[in-house]
């Protein structure tokens, strides 16, 4: 048995598979349909939905790295469904499995749900993320993590990444954010370490963070408290921010 995490919300359900040493795929799902935003290693992934009766209506795609994208067309085929990314992404053809491309104006149904495209550029040029209103969902991959957020590879930038977490940071604070890595405690020393955490408040976390399985979905309103990345109210400020945490 593929092991998983599985949060419920109401009727739909998110499911967690860890892959890799840190990454998460996700499928959103209701009565055995499902929707799975990037896949992170074909074999668990096509597992988990074989041994769960999971059938997809539709892959989405964050961003080409090949920790979102592994065995995409293996499974599209086993499920007969399409692949979209986003528009910057399919045009540039870096997921040449994708049928169709995303954006902002794009009207995405799936599984009786409205998916809000949200261009979330910065970590690559093409990167998109997943907002479902009515559930108060957001699936941001690389964009934000809990008290972190993406690294710019060269096909990104540090000022969209900056411009993407101010997007963020304007949806409802109840925002339920999966991110696709589990990189919440390397994101925690590296604030200790530069006090930009309230000790106190650094204490607590710690505690938590070493009690948890996974810190993994965090919410907007504890984020928008606590992560120095998400707050820097300057490009300036961010760039800076994010540079020295790329030192290590
Ligand atoms: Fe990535």
């Amino acid at each position: 048995m593929i092991k998983a995490f599985k949060d419920v919300y109401g009727e739909y359900s998110v499911h967690m598979i860890p892959c890799r040493e840190d990454n998460y795929t996700f499928i959103l799902e209701k009565n055995k349909c499902g929707v799975l935003i990037d896949s992170s290693l074909y074999e668990p992934v096509s597992k988990y939905l074989k041994e769960n009766q999971i059938k997809l209506e539709a892959i989405l795609i964050t961003h080409h790295h090949y920790d979102h994208v592994d065995g995409i067309k293996e499974i599209a085929d086993e499920h007969e469904c399409r692949i979209l990314c986003s528009q910057v992404d399919y045009e540039r053809d870096a997921v040449p499995e994708a049928h169709d491309f995303l954006n902002e104006d794009s009207a995405l149904k799936l599984i009786g749900l409205d998916f809000k495209v949200i261009e979330t550029p910065g970590h690559t040029a093409g990167h998109i993320s997943f907002y479902i209103e009515s559930l108060d969902l957001l699936f941001c991959a690389d964009t934000l993590f809990s008290l972190g957020c993406g690294r710019v590879f060269p096909d990104g930038s540090f000022e969209s990444l900056f411009t993407s977490l101010q997007k963020i940071s304007k949806l409802p604070e109840n925002t339920i954010i999966y991110c696709a890595h589990e990189y919440t405690k390397s994101n925690f020393y590296f604030l200790s370490k530069n006090s930009l955490l309230d000790p106190l408040k650094g204490d607590e976390i710690e505690r938590r963070l070493l009690n948890e399985q996974r810190t993994v979905p965090t919410s907007l309103k504890y984020e928008t408290h606590l992560n120095s990345f998400l707050k820097c109210s300057t490009q300036e400020e961010f760039t800076h921010l994010r540079k020295l945490k790329d030192k290590g």
